[in-house]
């Protein structure tokens, strides 16, 4: 019987752009890698973030090892409509030359550019194609796939599209591809998590977001705040006086302290805006997490330290 506790294959990562959707997404798939999992760490945005974020050269349109972790292993895939195109050709149709003038026609430039709705059903298609993905001997290729996801205000439509696709086939090979996909984003298998930043803005989108992903019959995962900051000052301004002394019994100059309690009294401020960001966001009603703020530049090093913040054993 399907049940939800069984554990999700699918992690879907969405959010604000900027908030770091993409660094989540590699810390997950580290964090799960590190369980002595093989884990696909799938981008559709055609931006080489993973490259980027694994100090690797561009990813090619193959699947290439990004890491290693504790008896596991990253793989990394940048999905391009065009390859996932012409692999639909040749799967449906075994058309792979008609598939190659075709391109030369331009044809698939204009499918894949012209009409952006398709260009997301063979993104959606692929990814559905790496989940189930099976070895000879019926097995997993990949314990969990990871997607670094378009941003919160697309997010739905992304994972909407192909039902549009089903419509337009009613029947047939393409039909049943995208039965399959619908399925498989809406199954047990699937979770989508949300990465914000406790500021007004993101966290509206991220309430937004997660309504519409509901409505729409999706999983929600975790809402994963990142770069949240530590509490370190009590609320209110410090006192002057009592800073001096403080800075003096530490052998510091106590007419450092009017500086200190500008500082002290601005970050308790940003500290409140967070808090109250943080208690909005609990309107979602969904399990967070809180990543910490790293120093830049992030390595393998701090990604590795997000996974550790991620204990994605609760969510494998
Ligand atoms: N926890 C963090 N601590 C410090 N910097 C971070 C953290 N998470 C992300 N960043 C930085 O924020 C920027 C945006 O992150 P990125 O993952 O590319 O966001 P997105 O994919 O949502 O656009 C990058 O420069 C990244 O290094
Ligand atoms: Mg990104």
């Amino acid at each position: 019987m399907a049940t939800d506790d069984r554990p999700p294959r699918l992690h879907v990562v969405t959010g604000k752009g900027g908030t770091g959707k993409t660094t989540v997404a590699g810390a997950l798939a580290l964090g799960l890698a590190r369980q002595a999992k093989r884990v696909l760490l799938v981008e559709v945005e055609g931006r080489q973030g993973l490259a980027q974020l694994f100090d690797t050269p561009p990813l090619p349109a193959t699947e290439t090892r990004l890491a290693a972790a504790g008896g596991g292993e990253v793989v990394g895939l940048a999905v391009d409509a065009e390859t996932a195109m012409l692999e639909y050709l040749e799967m449906f149709y075994s058309i792979k030359r008609a598939g190659s003038v075709l391109r030369k026609m331009g044809a698939i430039d204009f499918a894949t550019t012209i009409a952006p709705g398709l260009r997301d059903v063979l993104l959606t298609g692929k990814v559905k194609e790496s989940v189930t993905r099976t070895d000879r001997a019926g097995r997993p290729v990949f314990d969990a796939v990871v997607l670094d996801a378009p941003p919160t205000g697309r997010i739905t439509q992304f994972l909407q599209v192909t039902y549009e696709a089903a419509q337009l086939a009613k029947f047939g090979p393409i039909h049943r591809q995208s039965q399959g996909v619908i399925e498989l984003l809406h199954s047990h298998l699937t979770r989508v998590h949300i990465v914000t930043l406790l500021e007004e803005m993101p966290v509206q989108e991220t309430l937004d977001a997660a309504a519409e992903l509901r409505a729409a019959g999706y999983r929600l995962g975790r809402l994963l705040v990142n770069r949240a900051r530590p509490a370190l000052v009590p609320a209110g301004p410090p006192a002057p006086a009592l800073l001096a002394e403080g800075l003096a019994a530490a052998g510091l100059d106590p007419a450092l302290a009017g500086g200190l309690a500008v500082e002290m009294d601005d970050y308790a401020q940003r500290q409140d805006l967070q808090e109250r960001a943080a208690a909005t966001l609990t309107e979602a009603g969904l399990p967070i997490t809180r990543l910490p703020e790293l120093p830049p530049p992030l390595d393998l090093g701090s990604l590795f330290e997000l996974a550790d913040a991620l204990d994605v054993r609760a969510l494998s």
